[in-house]
């Protein structure tokens, strides 16, 4: 859908949806990160004029968090790629994109063959981005903002074949609670891949290297995405996939 179709959708949907949507479609351009030149998204330009902007409009509630959303991570573009590239990862596959930020994870695994896609993030302004940006790219992504990481929540393992993870490990108590669900998803028989940048909190004792990719980010800030318009500088970011026999013996001992 072109950016005039959504804007006047938004308009019939409930106010604080159509608030959000129209948001969203103001402070945030339509582009490809070179990296990932396959998948359209609605990104920012600069996150903190992006956040006081949601802070003005929406309130500080709704601003406790950086908009991750409005950017595309060198981690969740590495595991883009190497799903982009690696199709048989996910053909067929039930997808679980865990903290999907813009959703950039989850399209590509949906233009890659899953037959399912679902993305969590507990940012409602993601559960916005997501959408828009699954519709962009004409594929279907299921949305929920249900904290997976909460211990009362109740979460169907074998509904899922596949996690994927994006840039997770960038704060230390999420890493904690990330790898704990991410091992409970590898114990049911999940594959779990995992793209980072080299994150200090990432539980590498656990993982094995399945790709690397030189991933361009803004000359401003080595963490947010690149798009074409602006100058380069680039981020390593590794796939790593969870290993069922090292997260066995964490289970054992
Ligand atoms: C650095 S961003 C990465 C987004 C995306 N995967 C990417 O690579 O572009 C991390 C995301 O994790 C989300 N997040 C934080 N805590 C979470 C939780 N408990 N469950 C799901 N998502 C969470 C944040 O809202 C944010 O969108």
């Amino acid at each position: 859908m072109t950016d005039e179709l959504l804007a006047s959708s938004a308009a019939q949907l409930p106010e604080w949806i159509a608030g959000r949507v129209e948001f969203f479609l103001a402070h945030t351009t339509r582009c490809a990160t070179p990296h990932v030149p396959e998948i359209m998204l609605h990104l920012g330009t600069e996150a903190v004029p992006l956040w006081d902007a949601i802070e003005r409009r929406f309130g500080a509630a709704a601003a406790t968090a950086p908009p991750y959303w409005g950017f595309a991570w060198p981690g969740g573009q590495a595991v883009a790629r190497h799903v982009l590239d690696h199709p048989e990862i996910v053909m067929g596959r039930r997808v679980l994109d865990f903290a999907s930020g813009c959703g950039i994870s989850a399209i590509a695994a949906a233009k890659s063959g899953a037959v399912r896609v679902e993305s969590h993030d507990i940012d409602p302004l993601a559960v916005i981005a997501i959408t828009m940006n699954a519709d962009a790219n004409g594929v279907a992504v299921e949305v929920s903002a249900v904290d997976l990481l909460q211990d009362n929540t109740e979460f169907d393992y074998s509904g899922i074949d596949l996690v994927l993870a994006g840039d997770a490990f960038y704060d230390g108590d999420l890493a904690d609670r990330a790898t704990a669900f991410l091992k409970r998803c590898r114990g049911a028989g999940c594959t779990v891949l995992i793209g980072d940048p080299g994150r200090a909190a990432l539980p590498r004792q656990l993982l094995v290297k399945r790709g690397e990719y030189v991933v361009p980010v803004a000359a401003e800030n080595q963490y947010t995405a690149a798009t074409t318009r602006e100058a380069h500088h680039s981020v390593l970011a590794t796939v790593w996939e969870l290993d069922a026999d090292k997260v066995a013996a964490t289970f054992a001992s």
